[in-house]
């Protein structure tokens, strides 16, 4: 077990897109993948992707629920909103269960987009407002490279799409459709942005998709950290 360095945003490796995992039960990949808990849960962060850890291999991890359980899921997410997402997901009591997942595939399952404050690791000390599908489906390899495939919602659809952003070599900013809601997360926090004004304050038409008030978008604390 080992803390990994974590890459930061300009490191070519974050831009380089990913390689699919031949055999997810190879050692070194449960090795890796220990250490990548072991840093995601060090840096405080709710998901981490491997190229985060400067290894260009499809693998992520993170906190939600494995089981398709979609009410909790949504309970999650209010709990989260309510509290203003804190800092990494066990700032909002159960983070849920840690899921690993290996050569993900997303299908969107509705054209609804929803916006929601994201951060990352790979971006420390920041955090901005990001579209995301409402719904989607993920698909994959666990950890003993048993397919599986899960429907998620609101903020583990938010999380999921992401981390496997990691693995395309993209990053949040990059999805962002107003560059002004990106910011320093000491300046959000001495002057708090309540996200559905924000976005009805707009004049470039994004105020008809700003129905995320079930993401973690709280007006004062930190989104979860991926
Ligand atoms: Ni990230």
């Amino acid at each position: 077990m080992a803390i990994l360095k974590i890459a930061k945003m300009g490191d070519p490796v974050l831009r380089t897109p990913a390689q699919d995992v031949p055999d997810p039960t190879q050692p070194q990949i449960r090795a890796l993948v220990s250490d990548m808990v072991e840093t995601m849960v060090d840096a405080g962060g709710a998901g981490l992707a491997a190229p985060q850890v400067h290894v260009p291999l499809k693998i992520v991890i993170f906190y939600a629920p494995a089981d398709g359980a979609e009410e909790s899921v949504e309970e999650g997410a209010e709990e989260e909103a309510e509290q203003g997402a804190g800092d990494g997901a066990e700032a909002a009591g159960d983070p849920g269960a840690l899921t690993i997942l290996i050569n993900p595939k997303i299908e969107p399952l509705t054209d609804e987009q929803a916006f929601g404050w994201e951060g990352c690791l790979s971006v420390p000390g920041m955090r901005g407002v990001v579209p995301r599908f409402t719904r989607i489906r993920y698909s994959g390899l666990d950890i003993n490279g048993h397919p599986v495939s899960i429907e998620a919602e609101g903020f583990h659809a938010r999380v999921v799409q992401h981390e496997c952003d990691h693995l395309d070599g993209v990053l949040y900013p990059q999805r962002m459709t107003d560059l002004r809601l990106l910011g320093f997360n000491d300046e959000f926090d001495r002057h708090p942005l309540d996200l559905s004004p924000a976005q009805d304050e707009d004049e470039d038409g994004a105020a008809d998709a700003a129905d995320g008030a079930d993401e973690p978008a709280g007006a004062d604390g930190e989104p979860a950290k991926g």
